[in-house]
């Protein structure tokens, strides 16, 4: 058992009884906010693929480039859903450093989304500790639930409903959505949302694979499934790419279209960017893209 006389008091409600995704995710990113029961669970998954750190870097350095390539193109409003626990380059970072390279002041909003309470409440620790209240905030809300959370974000008057956002849903919908019977609503939560960006804004994805990796990565992914299906907070679905492909319907793929994460605008990579161990880009297993609203 990770010793756990040193993990913080966590934030109300919290259930340490059984590992949760957000926390996972930040312990294998290196970060802090996890409990023994997190790292037991993310031990036991990393002794069985021990990729699956260079595939959780992987996707978030296509984050970094996502958010630093769309600020380039003129977005100036973000909603990253399923934001996660606070990390290495986080949206309003990347997003700020963009705007200083170009030579600009720092103007990006940034309203983030989680519902995992340990993920918005080190969210909210890091805004008040270095954040600007007047573009950045954090709320805790549902993505099954689209239209309030739209409303939740709009409210903030961070989020101006009339101009373009950049939309983000990174590793958040191979996380199960169950509805009152259990039935997988992510597609349509995305639906929705699609609906309720206006025109000219931007869609990026990234969402786990099964297909088109190697074999070995293929079959380390049905354990993978298996074990957070039994013992995490959510279950897990590994879509097709075409699956996924469908979930951005009729926006506009930019280039380079759909990709594994690691070609995806290589360039816009930040110095500092950890080196991954990849034989080939599809050892990745997170296939993504990002699409724009006609
Ligand atoms: C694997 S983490 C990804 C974090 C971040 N987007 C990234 O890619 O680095 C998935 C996040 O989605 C959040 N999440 C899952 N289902 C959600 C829902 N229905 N509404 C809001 N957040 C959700 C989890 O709490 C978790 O923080």
């Amino acid at each position: 058992m990770s010793e756990k006389q040193s993990d913080p008091v966590p934030p109300e409600g919290v259930d340490l009884d059984r590992p949760s995704v957000a926390r996972v995710y930040d312990y294998y990113l290196g970060g802090t906010a996890n409990w023994a029961v997190d790292r037991d669970f993310g031990d036991r998954v990393l002794s069985k693929f021990p990729l699956l750190r260079d595939i959780a870097l992987a996707n978030r350095q296509f984050l970094n480039r996502v958010v630093r390539h769309l600020t380039r193109r003129g977005v100036r409003q973000f909603l990253d859903i399923g934001a996660g626990v606070p990390t290495a380059g986080n949206t309003h970072q990347v997003a700020d450093d963009a705007r200083r390279d170009a030579g600009a002041v720092p103007d990006v909003r940034v309203v983030y989304v989680d519902n995992d309470p340990v993920a918005v409440a080190h969210a909210n620790m890091l805004l008040n500790r270095e954040g600007d209240a007047t573009r950045q905030v954090v709320i805790e809300a549902d993505l099954r639930n689209p239209g309030d959370l739209w409303q939740q974000a709009v409210d903030t008057e961070l989020l101006d409903p009339d101009e373009p956002v950049a939309l983000l849903l990174i590793a958040v919908l191979h996380v199960h959505q169950p509805d009152a019977d259990g039935n997988d609503i992510g597609p349509e939560a995305v639906a929705r949302l699609r609906d309720l960006l206006p025109q000219g804004s931007y869609l990026a994805i990234s969402h786990v694979t099964d297909e088109g990796v190697p074999d070995d990565i293929s079959e380390h992914l049905v354990e993978l499934k298996q074990m957070y299906d039994e013992s995490s907070s959510s279950n897990v679905i590994w879509r097709t790419r075409d699956q996924i492909a469908q979930l951005v319907a009729d926006f506009e793929l930019i280039e380079p279209g759909w990709t594994w994460t690691p070609d995806w605008h290589p360039e816009e990579a930040v110095p500092t960017s950890q080196p991954l161990s990849f034989r080939t880009p599809s050892e990745a297993a997170v296939w993504a893209g990002v699409a724009q609203k006609q």
